[in-house]
């Protein structure tokens, strides 16, 4: 198929590119670049051996969007152009709403005048908002406590009416849990911008020497070792979800919500432990005050997606650990 991915050359963007590629789609890549950059597109050809097309725009510009896709006969659309931190959204809401609901609706706007009506949207298991069961299942209550996870939230009910109003539309919203990891090549990966807010990547950072040590925000939590609870899913998992999930599209119209994790948590300290086991470098760490906005536990209930999509996530938190050291250490 001829797919469209909107942000798609950022962190989990570029990764589930590899992956489509790989499963003979053709790939145009549609960003506007503030969050990544060119070099991206030779790295994915060193990767796949396919040089991916590289569209230079926003989503915000509807007619580029509309022009994109007729030109490229774009068959579906994967939507992950968006802004993503949850900390930063508090301080820039109008920014977050602009750029993920905003753009969100000058997509689907684009994307009606042309008649391509599949799309999988780039959700986050930050729409449970406090979870109420563990695991979280597709049918826990949605609520939100920051302006990030209200823009992915409206995003999906905005998706859900236009589905309801118009059944030619196939959207699937795919809620990822703690997306980590990094091609096996070494050659992409998670490349956040200044101080990294996620574990991961400052974990990385410290075991590089580039950060002193990492601050464990609470150990007081009510989990096994006091310290936060989280579904790490590894990016290429992620990427092959994305393939599954517009294969399914071929053949279902509709809404759907699926989660997209493991089902199993790790806490902050087992992940610690597996950086160091899989670096061969010590990650110093001291216990700092929980960070205001955070649950104890999160992990998901993968059922819907093996049903659905017939896919589940199959790499270990030492895969996770390892690609994500390779390239760090690969400093690229
Ligand atoms: C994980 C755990 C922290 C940093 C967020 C978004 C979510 C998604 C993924 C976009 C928590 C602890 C972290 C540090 C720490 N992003 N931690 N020291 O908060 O689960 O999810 O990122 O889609 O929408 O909400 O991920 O990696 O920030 O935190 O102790 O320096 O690590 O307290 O328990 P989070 P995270």
């Amino acid at each position: 198929m001829e797919l469209l991915l909107t942000g798609g050359m950022g962190y989990i963007g570029s990764h589930t590119a590899v992956s489509l590629t790989l499963a003979g789609h053709r790939v145009v890549l549609y960003d506007n670049l503030v969050k990544s950059a060119e070099v991206m597109v030779e790295r994915l050809e060193r990767i796949t051996g396919i040089s991916p097309l590289f569209v230079s725009g926003d989503v915000r510009d509807t007619d580029h969007l509309t022009d994109t896709l007729r030109h490229y006969a774009i068959d579906a659309v994967i939507h992950f152009a968006g802004l993503k931190v949850v900390g930063e959204s508090l301080e820039i809401p109008l920014e977050y709403y602009a750029n993920n609901v905003q753009g969100t609706i000058s997509l689907l706007q684009a994307m009606r005048e042309v008649g391509t009506r599949s799309l999988v949207f780039s959700s986050s298991a930050n729409v449970y908002g406090e979870p109420r069961y563990l695991p979280v299942d597709e049918a826990h209550p949605t609520g939100v406590t920051n302006p990030y996870g209200r823009t992915k939230l409206h995003v999906e009910e905005i998706l859900f009416d236009l589905a309801r109003s118009d059944p030619s539309w196939r959207i699937i919203c795919l809620r990822y849990f703690n997306p980590v990891g990094a091609h096996e090549s070494g050659l992409i990966g998670e490349t956040p911008q200044g101080i990294p807010n996620n574990l991961m990547p400052y974990i990385a950072r410290v075991a590089s020497g580039e950060l002193a040590e990492l601050l464990v925000f609470g150990d007081d939590y009510p989990t096994p070792d006091g310290t936060g609870v989280r579904d790490f899913i590894h990016v290429m998992d992620l990427a092959e979800g994305h393939a599954s999930a517009v294969a399914y599209l071929t053949g279902h119209s509709g809404w759907q919500a699926i989660n997209l994790g493991t089902g199993q948590g790790y806490s902050v300290l087992e992940m610690v432990r597996a950086f160091e086991a899989a670096s061969g470098r010590p990650v110093p760490y001291r216990i700092a005050p929980r960070r205001p906005g955070d649950s104890a536990s999160c992990y998901a209930n993968p059922e819907k997606a093996l049903r659905l999509l017939d896919w589940s996530a199959r790499r270990s938190l030492a895969d996770m650990c390892a690609s994500t050291w390779a390239f760090q250490s690969g400093s690229h």
